[in-house]
């Protein structure tokens, strides 16, 4: 087909309506998509938005940028399903059609009003001017019939507080003891992240309370230069916070990727402004992960989805005209205070019935180089390009090695027993994704006398859990 260039600005219009349908459907044909991800018909995807269980199906939406795989005017696509399984596309969707979102539908979430039975969407209204961002933050109402209606009293919340810069956004709405709450990423005059924290009675008229303090080993914890997407959610009896940041830099092995998600376990003390966490870590320890949303499932538990990619990368997709997609639905559980997250159930079918894998550990005396290095591959393992991979042995004190694809261009990852790590190693793949940041991930997990590994693998998209989800990584893999 003959692909058109369009403006940064560009909205969905009728006029313009059947070229993307031609762009779908050639990029359907596309190499590197998934089969069991959420992934954009065309154009770029990013953070997940409005996630919520509504009048019999999940409802997904997510950062949109029609047009070609680029930043550019944010719509929000939509898609729903009942099962996580199935997914079916709706053509309600929030379309940047109106003078004060004049720069795009940025993220943010969905709430579920019980007096009035509706679904309220919010979101960032970006406007830009020369000098930088108006900051504002609009509403859209979603009736049990599925129809999508701008909030006519928009903005709901026009301009920034004292002491905060024009880059609020990302506005996260819940309710607590009678009373509603939104939570907003932003930077401070300083140059510093910030949390921000607004209240309604009544959803739509939104006074602001100041910002949340993140208490960790009892010292306030720095946010970076700024805060995006954050989210909060009650996780068997606890309080979980899921913030991303911009602007931190790579300490030991985290925070390597070019922007961070952090998940909290703590308690939101909202008389005291402050987030009294327990405990705090990276919320995915992989190459490809940013903008987590939690939200509550079809029986009330709590998940979270997450956008598999981050910051600006330009990926071997661009060619075929789309890029990223979002993670699998995860399912949350506390235990012994860390946050694990496991692939729901209904979501991991497609992936048919996993491959167990066994191999010949090596002790770290006998392993030819430092533990802290990869071993070397081998044998070999070619998955199918939608398969999963169970892996579990005894704790051993040995180091364990997969690897993935052939001797000239794969993948491995190493589990040393006895220092407890594991290493996730991309670089000897040809079709390298952002060098950038790294091509080596490395995380720690707890003392266990068993080992259980499972590898979604999904063409290009992977995702490894950990010991039932104590750590998870994702990343973008082109074998
Ligand atoms: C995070 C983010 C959000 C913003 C959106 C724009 O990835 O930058 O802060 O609302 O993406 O697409």
């Amino acid at each position: 087909m003959k692909f058109r260039s369009f403006d940064k600005y560009t909205s969905i219009t009728k006029e313009n309506v059947p070229y993307l349908r031609q762009l779908a459907a050639d990029v359907s044909q596309s190499p590197y998509r998934p089969k069991a991800h959420i992934c954009p018909p065309c154009g770029l995807l990013n953070d997940p938005n409005g996630l919520c269980w509504y009048e019999g199906y999940y409802h997904v939406f997510y950062q949109w940028y029609p047009f070609g795989p680029s930043h550019g005017m944010k719509h929000w696509a939509h898609v729903k399903s009942r099962d996580f399984a199935d997914w079916e596309w709706c053509d309600q969707i929030l379309i940047p059609s109106e003078p004060y979102e004049k720069n795009g539908c940025y993220s943010g979430n969905a709430f579920v009003n019980p007096k009035d039975g509706n679904c309220y969407l919010y979101y960032t209204a970006n406007y830009k001017t020369g000098t930088g961002r108006v900051p504002k933050q609009a509403a859209a109402i979603m009736t049990p019939q599925g129809s999508i209606r701008k909030y006519e009293g928009n903005p709901v919340i026009d301009g920034a507080p004292e002491g905060i810069s024009g880059d609020i956004r990302d506005p996260f709405v819940f309710e607590q003891d009678g009373c509603y709450y939104m939570l907003l990423g932003g930077s401070g005059l300083d140059g510093k992240g910030r949390l921000l924290l607004y209240s309604s009675q009544d959803l739509l008229d939104w006074s602001y309370n100041g910002c949340i303090r993140i208490i960790l080993d009892g010292k306030e914890t720095g946010l970076g230069t700024m805060v995006e997407c954050p989210g909060y959610i009650r996780v068997d009896g606890q309080d979980v916070l899921f913030l991303s940041l911009i602007g931190l830099a790579p300490k030991g092995d985290r925070y390597h990727n070019q922007f961070t998600s952090l998940a909290l376990i703590g308690e939101l003390d909202i008389p005291n402004m402050e987030f009294k966490a327990c405990w705090e870590d990276e919320a995915d320890c992989g190459f490809d992960f940013y903008a987590p949303q939690p939200f509550y499932g079809k029986d009330g538990s709590p998940m979270v989805l997450g956008w598999f990619g981050c910051g600006e990368q330009h990926l071997p997709e661009d060619s075929y005209h789309w890029r990223h997609a979002l993670t699998l639905p995860r399912k949350l559980h506390i235990r012994e205070e860390r946050l694990y997250m496991t692939p729901a159930p209904e979501a991991i079918r497609a992936f048919g019935a996993p491959a167990s894998h066994s191999e010949t550990p090596v002790s770290r005396t006998e392993a030819p180089i430092s533990s802290t290095e990869p071993v070397p591959p081998g044998p070999f393992i070619q998955p199918a390009p939608l398969s999963c991979l169970q892996w579990s042995f005894e704790n051993d004190k040995r180091i364990h090695t997969l690897s993935i694809g052939g001797p000239m261009d794969y993948w491995t990852l190493t589990i040393d027993m006895s220092d407890r790590t594991v290493t996730w190693d991309r670089s000897n793949i040809k079709l390298l994704p952002v060098p950038a940041y790294g091509t080596v991930r490395r995380c720690s997990f707890t003392q266990c006398s068993h080992m259980d590994i499972d590898i979604f693998m999904d063409n290009s998209f992977v995702e490894i859990y950990i010991q039932n989800g104590e750590r998870v990584l994702s990343g973008r893999i082109y074998l």
